[in-house]
Order: C-alpha cells, then sequence, then structure tokens
C-alpha cells in the first residue's frame, strides 16, 4: 500500500521553482512617502520604525532612491502646515502634495509613476476626510465631493500621472472624473479606494499624516469589516464611475476581498498593505519573534496569490532590495 500521488515530489529542490504558481516581482509594488511642510530634516515615526516624514527638500532624492531600486511608482501624502475646517489647504497650486509633485517629476520625468492621495483629512481641523456640519457632526457627501474634484485636478496640474481617492464618500470616482476631464485631464487614470474598511490597522498612518480625527469615528464613511458583498457592492460603482485600478484596504486581513474582487471584476486590483500591518511585523521582528524578511516575503506573495496585481505597501524598498 503506497499513495498514488506524491505531491512531495514536486518540492525538492530547483522543482520547486519550476512549479511556483505566483511570483513577487519589483514591478507590482507602490511605495507611500509622507511629505511635511513643517519639518526641515527627516523624522522617523515612531510607530513605523524605518518609515519617515520627509521635508519638500528630500523629496527629490527620496524618490530618486526610489526609482533607483527600480519600484515603478510612489503615492504621496501630504501633512500640511495650515490646517481649518474646509481643508482649503488641499488644493492650492503651492500647498505641500503640489510641491511635493512638482519636484519629483521634475527630478524623474517618466522614471516614477506619481500618484497622489485625494482625501480630505491630512487638512482638516477637525481630521474627517470631507466637510463637515459641526451642528449634526455629520459629514457632508456631497459638498465634500466639489473639493475632491479641486484636490485631484490641482494634483493633475502639479503634474501627477495617477490620483487615488480614499475618502470613500459615495459618487467620489465619478466627481473626480468630471473636474479631471473638464479640465483637460481625460488621460489621467483614477486608482479608487473602492473597498477601504473602517480599520484599526490605519493607526500608525494617522499618526504619521497627523490626520486622527477630533470626534467620532469614520464608520459614517469607511466599511464594516464584517461585510463582503457590499465591497464588491462598492466596486460596482466605482468601476461604472470610472475607476481604472480598484483598490482593496489594509491588505492581510482582507485577503477574501482581493480574491473577489478581482475573481469578479477582472479589474486592475490593488492591495493597500497598510500602516498596521507593517508595524505588526516590525514590532515582532524587533522582538526577535518572526524573521522580517521571511515574514515580509510571506505577506506579500500570499496578497499577490489573493490577486493582487498591484501592492501598496511600505515595504516596497525593503522588498526591492531583497528581490534584488
Ligand atoms: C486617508 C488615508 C488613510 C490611509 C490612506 N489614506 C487613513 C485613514 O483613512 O484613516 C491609511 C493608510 C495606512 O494605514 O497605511 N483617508
Amino acid at each position: 500500500m503506497f499513495p498514488d500521488v506524491r505531491l512531495r515530489r514536486l518540492r525538492k529542490g530547483k522543482i520547486r521553482n519550476l512549479v511556483r504558481e505566483t511570483t513577487l516581482s519589483v514591478d507590482d509594488l507602490v511605495q507611500p512617502i509622507f511629505v511635511n511642510e513643517t519639518i526641515d530634516s527627516a523624522v522617523e515615526i515612531p510607530s513605523m520604525p524605518g518609515i519617515y516624514n520627509i521635508p519638500l527638500s528630500e523629496v527629490a532624492n527620496e524618490a530618486k532612491e526610489i526609482a533607483e531600486l527600480g519600484i515603478p511608482a510612489v503615492i504621496i501624502f501630504g501633512v500640511p502646515a495650515f490646517k481649518d475646517a474646509e481643508g482649503s489647504s488641499s488644493y492650492g497650486e503651492t500647498d505641500v502634495v503640489q510641491e511635493a509633485v512638482r519636484r519629483v517629476k521634475a527630478e524623474l520625468g517618466d522614471e516614477l509613476v506619481v500618484i497622489t492621495d485625494v482625501c480630505m483629512c491630512e487638512y482638516t481641523s477637525h481630521g474627517h476626510c470631507g466637510i463637515v456640519d459641526f451642528e449634526t457632526k455629520e459629514i457632508l457627501n456631497d459638498p465634500t465631493l466639489d473639493v475632491l474634484g479641486k484636490i485631484a485636478v490641482s494634483h493633475a496640474r502639479a503634474g501627477a500621472d495617477m490620483v487615488a481617492p480614499s475618502c470613500m464618500m459615495d459618487g467620489m470616482v465619478e466627481a473626480i472624473r468630471q473636474a479631471l476631464d473638464m479640465n483637460g485631464f481625460e488621460n489621467i487614470p483614477i486608482m479608487s479606494y473602492a473597498a477601504k474598511y473602517h480599520s484599526c490597522f490605519y493607526g500608525p498612518f494617522r499618526e504619521a499624516a497627523e490626520s486622527g480625527y477630533s470626534f467620532g469615528d469614520r464608520s459614517t464613511y469607511q466599511m464594516d469589516p464584517a461585510n463582503g458583498n457590499e465591497a464588491l457592492r462598492e466596486v460596482t460603482l466605482d468601476v461604472a464611475e470610472g475607476a481604472d485600478i480598484i483598490i482593496v484596504k489594509p491588505a492581510l486581513p482582507y485577503l477574501d476581498i482581493i480574491y473577489r474582487v478581482k475573481t469578479d471584476y477582472g479589474m486592475p486590483t490593488a492591495a493597500y498593505n497598510v500602516s498596521g500591518e507593517y508595524s505588526m511585523i516590525k514590532a515582532a521582528a524587533a522582538n526577535g519573534w518572526l524573521d522580517e524578511k521571511k515574514a515580509v516575503y510571506e505577506s506579500l506573495i500570499s496578497i499577490k496569490r489573493a490577486g493582487a496585481d498591484i501592492i501598496i505597501t511600505y515595504f516596497a524598498k525593503d522588498a526591492a532590495r531583497m528581490l534584488k
């Protein structure tokens, strides 16, 4: 009595490489960068060891280092010097993201794809992702759409190659598409945070981007982690509104969503391996509880296996070095 089929035959030596189903390439990666208008030199983010808030004066160099590692794209987040209730420092010609984009494009041109996060939370004094009615404490959907259009157009004018709306307002993709088209940016793609969950794993990001909120939480606009079908409804709408790439966020706790989105829509699909996912591995590795490199590779290959084409990850530079 011997087993007829022995799967272990293919697990040995280089045969293992031949039958590998999924690969991780530097071309899959997007490195997030935090550009802070209020600092003169880089400041490490305490909850994200190895990730820095950088001043405008260093953004071109940082982008160059990323491009030299072969990483095709960055996503830029801005920390402004000035915040008000309307987030009015988010769409000015010389505001932080616009300035950062211009500097990166001047340095690198087509060598690096520059994506910008389109949201209000970093720019509002209350920290919410939209316009607030202070009497009812409601985050107002439709007035926010006008601002998003302005932000997206200002980023495109500065030279952004792609915009990524992350505020989870209904109709955000259509509003941005129309604003871009009306201003001559019909060829700028929209990478939509379509299925963005109300996740505790964004905690370290909020420290990094100084975008914590002063009242309530984001559960009136971000999705309930208990829901899967609702993610597909979000994606259906964003595809109909003209999204070019769909983002699922976070990544590791939502691999089922990545799989369903990729399988059902066949859209270019990105997964955002968020700040808390980064911090968990860093903290465990710092304690000697996990092998950092192996944990990073296993996380990223699993996100690919689930169906992601693109991974936005704070580990992009590390992974690029590992893959060399
Ligand atoms: C802005 C935005 C957030 C993240 C990306 N864009 C924060 C949030 O929604 O609270 C989170 C990214 C991360 O945690 O790495 N709305």
